[in-house]
């Protein structure tokens, strides 16, 4: 195991009928930004009773923060938090309005263009104002960890930052908040948590017994609970196992003491800024084909995954592999989600555009090994047409 520190300081507060605790978890005195999505937490009733928690707070709202939010937007909430002086950021969303609110809260104590935050990854961020969310679609985990991505729509640029300051103060996970999604963001959940764990575990082994067994419980709990998180929308019990389930798969435990490989993360940030197709979709179409290309230094974890997700132990090692990677592509072709480009109508020309996305933001040496290179992501791309 590599050597780590671990600390994530964000205060979970998970079950039904759990966003009137609103009223204990912010400061009595606060001067609250509310910030949210499109039409969907007005729709659901979820603002009205946030806005009801808050009692005789002094509230302000910011509405609009759109999918894969932009800096565009999020930069006017910013000069709404410093002209009335806001000092608590309360989320009500999904990952794009968590992300969001990460930036603003960046952003709006940033002393210069607040772009280069994201520009320098949150390296260059010495403070940021207190959040909170109500996490309303359980997919990325950004309502317990330090990171998000914003774009900046003028130049097609999606960039991830983190830093500690961005960690939630609290977060509240109430499971029938999700009944309201529609089917396809639930399918995109299960592939966005899906995908974070295996960025995480399926790289090379360094003797880390615990983190491989909970990556490997949460693969096979998303596997399990998929059918029925799709087909019944208000099984609480369901949405619940999903809820934690991608929490836990990006909060730092299952990730900490062992290599990681973000290539497909990067890639598919690429393939939404210039087509506009959804974070977890992108995710689909690269990972089974960077699988593939990177299966000689991936061998032994993708055995191992082969054996424990997937109960696959028969075969020559290369048959194993193969068949592993053919049951992720029909684990996310079942959700309806596509596993090609054509599906989307692109083809070689999308390939060579990735290509140069990645080199400008200097997206040259992924994954675990530092060895996907842009030749490397060609390979990758092709093999995903
Ligand atoms: O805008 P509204 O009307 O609210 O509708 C939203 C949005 O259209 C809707 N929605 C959310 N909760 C709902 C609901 N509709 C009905 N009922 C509800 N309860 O869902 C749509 C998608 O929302 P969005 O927040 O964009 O989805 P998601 O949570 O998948 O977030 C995706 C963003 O997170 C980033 C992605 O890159 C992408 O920008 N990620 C953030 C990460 C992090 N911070 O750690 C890690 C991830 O890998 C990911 O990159
Ligand atoms: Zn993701």
């Amino acid at each position: 195991m590599k050597n780590f520190e671990f600390h994530n300081p964000t205060r979970i507060v998970f079950g039904a009928e759990t966003v009137g605790r609103l009223d204990q978890l912010i400061p009595a005195q606060a001067r609250v930004l509310i910030l949210y999505g499109g039409a969907s937490a007005e729709k659901t009733g979820t603002l009205a009773e946030v806005r009801q928690a808050l009692g005789q707070r002094s509230v302000q709202e910011f509405g609009g923060i759109e999918p894969n939010p932009s800096y565009e937007t999020l930069m006017r909430a910013v000069q709404l938090v410093r002209a009335e002086q806001l000092d608590f950021l309360l989320a009500v969303g999904g990952g794009s309005v968590i992300d969001g609110t990460k930036f603003v809260a960046a952003a709006a104590l940033y002393d210069g263009e607040p772009w280069e935050i994201a520009e320098q990854g949150g390296a260059n961020i010495r403070q940021a104002l207190p959040i909170g969310t109500v996490l309303t679609l359980p997919a990325t985990g950004s309502e317990m960890n330090s990171g998000a991505v914003v774009t900046r729509k003028a130049t097609q640029a999606k960039l991830p930052f983190r830093n500690a300051l961005l960690y939630p103060r609290f977060s509240v996970l109430d499971p029938s908040k999700t009944f309201t999604l529609p089917a396809k963001q639930i399918a995109n959940g299960l592939v966005d948590a899906y995908v974070h764990t295996i960025e995480q575990y399926l790289t090379y082994p360094v003797q880390a017994h615990v983190q491989d067994r909970f990556a490997e419980g949460l693969l096979q709990t998303l596997i399990e609970i998929a059918p029925p998180a799709v087909a019944t929308p208000d099984d609480y019990a369901t949405r619940a196992n999903l809820m934690w389930t991608a929490t836990l798969a990006l909060n730092g435990l299952i990730g900490a003491g062992v290599p990681q490989d973000w290539a497909t993360h990067m890639i598919g940030h690429e393939l939404t800024a210039l087509y506009d197709i959804d974070h977890a979709r992108t995710l689909a179409l690269v990972l089974p084909a960077l699988l593939d290309v990177q299966r000689d230094s991936k061998r032994a974890k993708l055995l191992q995954y082969a054996a424990r997700v997937w109960d696959i132990r028969s075969g020559s090692e290369d048959e194993r592999i193969t068949a592993a990677i053919a049951s992720t592509r029909h684990f996310f072709e079942g959700l309806g989600i596509p596993t090609r480009l054509s599906a989307y109508g692109l083809g070689p020309d999308a390939v060579e555009a990735v290509l140069r996305q990645l080199q400008a933001h200097g997206m040259t040496a992924l994954g675990e090994h530092r060895d996907i290179d842009l030749a490397r992501s060609r390979r990758i791309l092709q093999a995903a047409l």
